[in-house]
């Protein structure tokens, strides 16, 4: 280990433009708090710094789309997802965002300290611009036609039918996906950063020098500099983000992956008068969390801007994860095809320890890995409650039942070698834990701690104490026996407490609060050791640390995650026998067009969702049509939480007379589709969709 005076944590700055996922957290937000509460626990000077990522095209995109500002988008999930991040306990010392004014200051001063240097290229090329929403289209705003298989709505960066990489250039009728206008070429100028200058530096600073990264990131890493850097635009056409610190430069921002790693400087600014020492001290360790997408801008990009600034540290380590799937599929959040932090917490309250636990002892550290619920139920039920939970619950059963309820003392003349070995196995668990640790190998570490939970088990199991008591008026000798393998039982304890801390803080919580001992017993430097409870100390009851998963609430999160995602299942083309029997199939009397053209048919997007009091099947709802709000009040209570509907794109009948429920005026209906047995779907478009469109 090299000799660092003090450690700086990053996780990458989640976009505020939808709530956070279990993805999210396994890539790396649980690896980061893990890290961050084990060198809290060694002492060591360690800060954790995290954000929102608060610009981008995405985020602009998402907000004309809903007919608001990018300030209320990024406003509503920001808050959303700092409070998902509380609930599941990821500990940062800041939780910050790119909005703020500090962070324009910070990243507008970097981008000029370069400019000053003379490091920018200025070139003036000519990019897609939609005239319709004024907007220039990044590559993958453009569609068309592919010119290899023919698709209609080939990317302007990629078709995903045929898979062939393209140019906005090569699609045949290029459109805008914003507006379907024909977009024109423009000539716009932007600042470009001389990557391909850094090569040789990275190569030696990188290639040379981090060989002990892990291999996925260093494998990237590589191969992105065998293939040769090319100068890189650090500017955009916007009005959302920050702006560029020029004369010149009506309309433009920096580039958002310019900023966002900046904002890690910010939010320390934010955080600690002591910031620079954080970013500008050698002696500084500085680790950066992220997810696998997130690695060329961590290893190749950013440290780059740092070289040229050249008065901030270099990253250290950048522990990047791959992908969590999700029950054998890519996670995607427009089919909804994920599992929703804010709901987990809902749907599971007080077993948010389960989440990381699982999160982390499946974590993809190496490859890309699967969650399922099948598997979140399997370790819960048979690592938690089976090994660690059991362990511990023995423990305190038994030394209430056969030592008074008090940690008993250790007679040195009757321990034996089972004894011995399993005191010597705390001491290696420890190193071995710590070792795994701090090399960034999360699994291993768990894992440890369990197999350790597990040989406690074991010696339990081959004490017996359970048995000697019933002998004990023939030979009280055995009183000492049990005495022994009590105490070393719940020395374990205390130990497991320490071990677990760092993965699971709210089970340490629960296991000082039963030992009766302060939160200073957590000091890493107490595991290995075997005098943490005193002899004579009386300890409460024990607690349940862990519940047993249901089947029946397991099934239910499969069935919500299917059918929560449009397309996850393939459509049902058959005829189910509930259809043939029911009279949804008598038709009613045929209409001619003119019927049909006189209904004004559009896609909403909901806003808000409120109950209406004194009403059980009513829902006050606020619908944008893009260009303007509508109140409408849908008898749909019953079918949907307010929450749910949120967000949901829905398709309104806009020209219906308004009419008066409950007192509210409504604007309009909703439509779904009702199965036969009375199950309500919403009616929604298979992609996200600009409020307002017709629908005919
Ligand atoms: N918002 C990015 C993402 O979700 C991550 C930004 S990390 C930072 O992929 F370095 F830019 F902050
Ligand atoms: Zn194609």
């Amino acid at each position: 280990m090299s000799d660092y005076k003090r450690i700086l944590v990053t996780a990458a700055l989640p976009y505020a433009n939808g709530p956070l996922h279990i993805g999210h957290l396994a890539g790396c937000y649980i690896p980061a708090d893990i890290y961050v509460r084990y060198q809290r626990a060694k002492k060591r000077d360690v800060k954790f710094v995290g954000g929102s990522d608060e610009h981008g095209v995405p985020i602009t995109i998402r907000a004309l789309k809903e007919g608001v500002s990018p300030q209320e988008i990024v406003d509503k999930y920001h808050e959303q997802i700092k409070e998902s991040f509380v609930q599941m306990g990821i500990s940062f010392d800041i939780y910050s965002r790119t909005s703020n004014k500090v962070h324009h200051e910070t990243a507008a001063d970097f981008f000029k300290n370069l400019y000053d240097k003379g490091l920018f290229e200025e070139k003036e090329t000519e990019q897609y611009y939609d005239e319709k929403t004024k907007t220039f289209l990044a590559d993958r705003y453009i569609v068309g036609t592919c010119p290899v298989c023919g698709n209609d709505n080939a990317y302007g960066d990629q078709c995903e039918k045929c898979g062939s990489s393209l140019s906005p250039e090569q699609l045949i009728n290029p459109r805008s996906a914003l507006s379907d206008a024909i977009p024109i070429k423009k000539k716009t100028k932007h600042w470009y950063f001389p990557l391909q200058q850094y090569e040789p530096w990275l190569q030696e600073w990188l290639i040379e020098g981090h060989k002990e990264w892990k291999n996925n990131v260093y494998g990237q890493c590589k191969s992105w500099l065998d293939q040769g850097l090319q100068p890189r635009a650090m500017t955009r056409d916007s009005n959302w983000g920050v702006k560029v610190p020029l004369p010149d430069a009506e309309g433009k921002v920096l580039y958002v992956w310019f900023d966002a790693p900046i904002g890690y400087i910010s939010a320390t600014k934010e955080l600690t008068g002591q910031w620079e020492d954080y970013w500008k001290k050698e002696d500084t360790k500085l680790v950066h969390f992220i997810g696998k997408d997130n690695i060329v801008f961590h290893c190749i990009i950013f440290p780059s801007m740092l070289k040229a600034h050249g008065e901030y540290v270099l990253p250290d380590n950048v522990p990047a994860n791959e992908f969590l799937n999700i029950e054998g599929e890519k996670v995607s959040t427009s089919r909804n095809w994920a599992v929703w932090v804010h709901e987990y917490v809902k749907d599971f309250p007080g077993s948010e320890d389960v989440l990381r636990y699982v999160l982390c002892a499946n974590a993809p550290e190496t490859k890309d890995n699967d969650f399922t619920w099948k598997d979140f139920q399997d370790r819960n039920n048979s690592e938690l409650v089976a090994i660690f939970g059991n362990f511990v619950n023995r423990a305190f059963v038994l030394m209430h039942k056969l030592c008074n309820g008090k940690v008993p003392p250790l007679h040195a003349s009757v321990l034996d070698a089972v004894d011995e070995q399993m005191i010597s196995d705390i001491e290696k668990s420890k190193t071995e834990i710590e070792q795994s640790l701090e090399q960034y190998k999360f699994r291993d570490a768990l894992f440890s701690v369990i197999d350790l939970a597990r040989k406690g088990n074991q010696y339990m199991q081959k004490k017996e104490p359970w048995i000697l008591v019933k002998k004990l008026a023939e030979n009280p000798q055995n009183q000492l026996l049990i005495d022994n393998t009590l105490h070393i039982s719940l020395q374990l304890t205390a130990n497991l407490a320490i071990l677990i801390n760092p993965f699971l803080p709210n089970t340490a919580q629960k296991m000082i609060y039963m030992m009766k001992v302060v939160d200073k017993i957590l000091d890493w430097e107490n595991a290995g050791k075997m005098k943490l409870l005193s002899v004579g100390y009386s300890l409460r009851p024990p607690e349940l640390l862990f519940r047993k998963m249901e089947d029946e609430e397991i099934l239910a999160q499969v069935e919500k995650l299917r059918s929560g995602s449009a397309n996850a299942t393939k459509p049902i083309t058959n005829i189910s026998n509930e259809m043939e029997e029911s009279k949804s199939n008598s038709l009613k009397p045929e209409i001619v067009y003119d019927d049909f053209d006189k209904l004004d048919l559009r896609i909403g997007t909901i806003l808000s969702a409120e109950k209406v009091a004194k009403a059980d099947k009513l829902l006050k709802l606020e619908v944008t049509l893009g260009f303007e709000k509508r109140t409408i009040v849908s008898g749909i209570a019953q079918h949907f939480t307010p929450e749910e509907l949120i967000d949901k794109q829905v398709v309104i009948v806009a020209n219906l007379a308004p009419r008066k429920l409950k007192g509210i005026e409504s604007n309009g209906m909703i439509l779904t589709a009702e199965e036969p047995g009375g199950k309500l779907i919403l009616i929604n478009p298979a992609t996200l969709t600009l409020p307002g469109s017709n629908v005919k």
